[in-house]
């Protein structure tokens, strides 16, 4: 055979033999990535079946989800609350008081996870030894809903920046969709981060916020999530991609229904907030006015 024949035949072979090669490591890498994607799948299918069979085990719980740094059982209190946003029958204006109120006390629950220092003060009486937080906080809201919440904690961070989000989940499929952010210059100046969200369903708008802020140099240990009402699927899938990060709620909630709304619940809580709900348009209008719409 001829020198010139020989390599053209070995330059064939060697491209049909990386040809298989190749195709050998695409299908290997590509069935590893699903098998460690599905393993993934199924770890947290797990998790998830253990958190809620053991929902009512504060230990288990805080063990098996550490990213909530607050109890999982409710006060007496925030039980009465959570019974008067659940309610249907509550009105608009009862149902933005008693936000205000539970969102009083989710600052607290913020401020049990963000740094003190000690400082000298004076009485009127004498010196004495008090508390300060040592740092800022920036605030994110994430459209609408986390708006209802953002009053209160402007109120008790007078001084911090607000960056906005708004994605909105695709009623069919309920994904979350990006649509717009204005995130403040000091967002990843190393201060607390936190985020308000009142309701936490899949996770997957918290899962694409915090992606964004990351991206945007922002620690994930120095985000801390403000939730009002919980399911357990977000939370491991929260717990899960970003065990760094720290979250406050005031109720972790059963599941999931099929349209992805929490159970119990209250419904929608940006609706319910701004009063857009179909029913509430027409239940909080003046009799008259309700007969025309
Ligand atoms: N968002 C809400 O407002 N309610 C739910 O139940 C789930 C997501």
């Amino acid at each position: 055979m001829m020198a010139t024949q020989k390599t053209k035949l070995q330059t064939h072979f060697g491209i049909i033999r990386n040809g298989i090669l190749g195709f050998i490591l695409t299908a290997t890498t590509a069935s590893n990535a699903w098998g460690k994607e599905e393993s993934r799948t199924e770890k947290r299918a797990q998790l998830l079946e253990e958190v809620q069979l053991k929902r009512h085990d504060e230990k288990a719980l805080a063990e098996m989800l550490p990213i909530v740094r607050c109890s999982f059982k409710p006060s007496t209190y925030e039980e009465i609350l959570m019974a008067q946003l659940r309610n249907t029958q509550s009105s608009t204006k009862q149902f933005r008081l008693v936000s205000e109120k539970i969102s009083d006390l989710l600052v607290s629950k913020v401020i049990d996870c963000l740094p003190t220092k000690t400082v000298e003060i004076e009485t009127p009486v004498t010196r004495c030894r008090g508390k300060v937080l040592d740092g800022k906080v920036e605030l994110v809201s994430i459209m609408r809903s986390g708006d209802a919440l953002l009053d209160t904690f402007m109120w008790h961070f007078p001084e911090a920046n607000i960056s906005k989000f708004l994605i909105q989940r695709d009623e069919k499929t309920a994904k979350p969709q990006f649509k717009y952010m204005k995130i403040s210059p000091d967002v990843a100046s190393g201060n607390y981060v936190v985020i308000t969200e009142p309701m936490i369903a899949t996770g997957g708008t918290l899962e694409m916020v915090i992606t964004l802020l990351k991206k945007k140099g922002v620690q994930e240990e120095k985000i801390i999530i403000a939730s009002v009402c919980a399911a357990p699927e977000g939370i491991v899938l929260l717990n899960e991609k970003f065990p760094k990060i720290k979250m406050v709620m005031t109720t972790m909630d059963e599941k999931l229904n099929e349209r992805k709304y929490i159970v119990p619940g209250l419904g929608d809580f940006g609706d319910r907030f701004f009063g857009t709900s179909e029913k509430q348009l027409v239940l909080n209008v003046e009799p008259n006015i309700a007969n025309e719409l």
